[in-house]
């Protein structure tokens, strides 16, 4: 490995050896600098982004249903927080102790903190900047029992193995006794998701390129970003859509200290976001640890929310 290889964090290291695979795939937890935090809050006001404003209908119509299954006090625990926009709705019908905000997007992530703590002066904030991937302490003076909340359907963006491991570490993580609210987006009509992933105003492209301006700005990179096209296919064997950066022309750059070549039409596989059925949900929960407690739609099935709770550890037939 040269020197320049040693020297490289996560996001270079991870771009190198993405850029090196056929097909080139960059991991979607990068998208998540403080522009790309911006940005995705943009993607969540878009008309044709319905999860958000219908995953926030359906929390504000069962507060008080989730509070009656998870109890009330306690810590909540929010996988992937971004802007923690939705989280109040949860924390006035759960009334916790104390909330701990995971994300990756560290900056982005202690202003919203920063902002939930001024509002809400009873509750003690722990932000914790990193990977919810990796193994992750909660603090020892923090008392359960812990409530995850991991809204947004974020959990779409892991293929379902990697999906079931994610699920049973936040299992583990939150310890017997702890209930998951969950947001899950469902399959639907593929013209609905791809107008969802690739919207008139071009703000889903503006994020999705993003990701080689970053390259640019962090990694030193040389990429012509005009030279490449936000690209939305829905899967339907896979039950997923997927984003990609595709090369308009022949073209060639520098990254990170490495030369990288792509032809015209080649991609740079940089999102998937798995839609579940009803079903496949309940598997996933059950497949992780989790057993489903309750479930709830809107009225066209756009979105779905649940609450799971952990199921003890022993042993069976
Ligand atoms: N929960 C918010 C934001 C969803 S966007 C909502 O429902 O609208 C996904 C969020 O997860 C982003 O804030 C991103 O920074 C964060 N994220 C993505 N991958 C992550 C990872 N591996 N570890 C920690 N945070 C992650
Ligand atoms: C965070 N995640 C669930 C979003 C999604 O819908 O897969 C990210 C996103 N990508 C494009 N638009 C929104």
């Amino acid at each position: 490995m040269s020197q320049l290889m040693n020297a490289l964090d996560d996001f270079g290291l991870a771009v190198v050896d993405g850029l090196r695979q056929s097909p080139k795939t960059i991991a979607a937890r990068f998208f998540y600098d403080q522009r790309g935090s911006e940005l995705f809050e943009e993607i969540t006001r878009l008309p044709e982004y319905y999860p958000t404003r219908t995953e926030t209908a359906l929390l504000r119509a069962h507060a008080d249903d989730i509070a009656r299954l998870t109890g009330q006090g306690g810590a909540v625990v929010e996988f992937g927080s971004g802007s923690s926009a939705k989280t109040p709705i949860l924390l006035r019908a759960i009334r916790p102790t104390a909330y701990l905000p995971i994300d990756i997007s560290a900056d982005f992530l202690d202003l919203s903190a920063e902002a939930l703590a001024a509002a809400h002066p009873d509750i003690e904030v722990f932000p914790i900047a990193g990977d919810f991937t990796d193994p992750i302490r909660l603090p020892d003076d923090v008392d359960g029992p812990f409530v995850g909340f991991f809204p947004g359907s974020t959990i779409g963006n892991f293929a379902p193995q990697a999906a079931v491991d994610l699920l049973r570490s936040f299992r583990a993580t939150l310890g017997s006794g702890a209930t998951l609210v969950i947001g899950i987006d469902t399959r639907k009509n593929p013209r609905l998701l791809e107008a969802a992933y690739d919207d008139a105003a071009g703000v889903t492209a503006a994020f999705n390129r993003n990701l080689l301006h970053r390259m640019n700005r962090e990694l030193d990179g040389s990429i012509d970003v005009d030279a490449f096209e936000h690209r939305v296919a829905w899967h339907d064997g896979l039950g997923r859509i997927e984003m990609h950066l595709e090369a308009r022309e022949d073209t060639e750059f520098r990254v990170a200290g490495q030369r990288f070549a792509m032809r015209k039409g080649e991609t740079i596989h940089t999102e998937n976001s798995y839609k579940y059925t009803p079903e496949e949900t309940r598997l996933l929960a059950r497949a992780s640890g989790w057993e489903p407690l309750a479930m709830w739609t809107d009225a066209d099935a756009m979105f779905s929310l649940h609450v799971w709770h952990a199921v003890a550890a022993h042993k069976e037939p």
